[in-house]
C-alpha cells in the first residue's frame, strides 16, 4: 500500500490530468492517475463529445492509454473531481478497472481539496464480471 505522501502524489497527478480535461458539455472536468505492477504511472481526463453518449471518463481514458503502453495490472488508481465528498467511480469504470485489477488494486477516490478515501475495488465492485 502507498503511504501519505505517495497518496497525494498520485492525487497531483491525477489534478495535472484532470487541466486537460475536454467537458464542455458537463462542465464536470475528472482527472485520473495509476500506477501499475511495475511501478509505471499513467494518467487520463475525461473527453466528452458533442454526441453525448461518445462521452469517455477519465478513469478509462487513463486505463486505456496504460493499456496501449504495455500497462497489465492496475495497483492503485486516483480519481479526482471537484466534489464535496471525493468521487466516486462510475459503474463502468469499476467494471474496467476491474479488468486490470490484482487481488490489491485499491482506489484512491479524491476531490480538489485533496480530501480523499482508500478504497478496494472488491468493496466498489463485488462479484466483478471477468472471463
Ligand atoms: N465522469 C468521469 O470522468 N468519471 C466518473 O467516474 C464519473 C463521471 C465524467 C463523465 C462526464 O464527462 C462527466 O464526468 C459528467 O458525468
Amino acid at each position: 500500500m502507498l503511504n501519505e505522501k505517495e497518496i497525494l502524489n498520485l492525487i497531483d497527478e491525477a489534478i495535472i490530468a484532470r487541466k486537460s480535461a475536454y467537458a464542455k458539455f458537463s462542465n464536470f472536468k475528472v482527472g485520473a492517475a495509476l500506477i501499475d505492477d511495475r511501478n509505471n504511472h499513467y494518467s487520463g481526463c475525461n473527453v466528452e463529445n458533442s454526441s453525448y453518449g461518445l462521452s469517455m471518463c477519465g478513469e478509462r481514458n487513463a486505463i486505456f492509454h496504460a493499456v496501449s503502453k504495455g500497462m497489465k495490472s492496475i495497483n492503485v488508481i486516483a480519481v479526482v473531481g471537484d466534489t464535496k465528498n471525493p468521487i466516486s467511480p462510475c459503474g463502468a469504470c469499476r467494471q474496467v478497472i476491474n479488468e486490470f485489477s490484482n487481488e490489491n488494486t485499491v482506489i484512491i477516490m479524491a476531490n480538489m481539496k485533496k480530501e480523499y478515501k482508500v478504497v478496494k475495488l472488491i468493496d466498489l465492485l463485488p462479484y466483478g464480471f471477468k472471463l
